[in-house]
């Protein structure tokens, strides 16, 4: 029998994350390189402002985003999880599985973090980030060097991302990629609540999204000005 779709994700949640890795591969291209520093920070300031969002999101947003609906608290979930992958029974929650939500967790701190240094790391000679006038030449030096091996780590792990969402994409024969584009996943729950459709829960990430934004820039964007 067909598994029913569910919606799950909202609009915000994937807008924010194609952006995402449109911006991290953005990142990785200008990173290194002097005539685009400053679409570099700009970007990353984007990155750390929809970090911010998502975190809050995962509080008070649609409950397929909400971290309770997916940060496992038992081992047995855990378990469960792992014996999916495995090829044992299916796990299909109206929101990330066991293993992906604690992923999912790692990879957006991950990409808060790089943002966090990178706007306190200084190539010492054009390019600082808006924190690094306030610090001193040691925590300076220590954020640039975070934000090289931080930026490493986060290549290994969007490596193992990609993997595991092939596995359940070719392997187990789940949709997560088109989940992850029109929203709707194949589920045994119905859709959690609230909804993750519907005028109210889009204007309230709007909302909450140009709030994030906005506030990011204001307190980095303008630190350096
Ligand atoms: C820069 C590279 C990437 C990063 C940093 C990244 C990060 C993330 C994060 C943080 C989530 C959790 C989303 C949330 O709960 O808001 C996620 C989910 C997801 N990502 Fe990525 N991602 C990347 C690339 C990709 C690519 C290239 C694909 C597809 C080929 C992809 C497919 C997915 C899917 C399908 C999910 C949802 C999984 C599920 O249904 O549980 N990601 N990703
Ligand atoms: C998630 C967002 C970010 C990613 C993925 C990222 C990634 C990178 C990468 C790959 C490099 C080159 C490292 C190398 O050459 O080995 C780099 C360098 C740098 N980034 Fe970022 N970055 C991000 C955010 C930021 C932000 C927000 C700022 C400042 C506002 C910033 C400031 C810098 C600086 C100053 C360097 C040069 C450091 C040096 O030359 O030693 N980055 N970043």
């Amino acid at each position: 029998m067909p598994t029913k779709k569910v919606e799950v994700w909202d609009i915000w949640v994937r807008i924010g994350h194609w952006a995402m890795v449109v911006a991290v591969i953005l990142q990785f291209i200008t990173g290194g390189d002097l005539s685009w520093q400053q679409a570099h920070a700009t970007v990353g300031l984007l990155v750390l402002g929809w970090v911010v969002f998502r975190i809050l999101w995962g509080f008070g947003g649609a409950g397929s985003a909400r971290f309770r609906a997916f940060i496992p608290t038992t081992i047995k979930a855990l378990q469960i999880s792992l014996a999916a992958l495995r090829g044992g029974p299916p796990e299909r929650p109206a929101t990330h599985t066991a293993l992906g939500g604690i992923g999912a967790l790692i990879l957006l701190l991950l990409l808060g973090l790089i943002a966090l240094t990178g706007a306190a790391s200084s190539d010492d000679i054009f390019f600082e980030g808006p924190l690094a006038r306030y610090l001193s030449n040691d925590w300076v030096t220590l954020a640039t060097s975070a934000h090289h091996r931080l930026t490493d780590l986060l290549l290994v792990l969007i490596g193992l991302h990609l993997a595991a969402i092939a596995w359940h994409q070719w392997r187990l024969k789940e949709p997560l990629i088109q989940g992850m584009w029109h929203g709707k996943k194949p589920a045994d729950q119905g859709p959690l609540w609230p909804p993750s459709t519907g005028p109210r829960i889009w204007l309230r990430g709007f909302a909450l999204l140009l709030v994030c934004l906005l506030a990011t820039w204001l307190i980095l964007g303008t630190a350096s000005l």
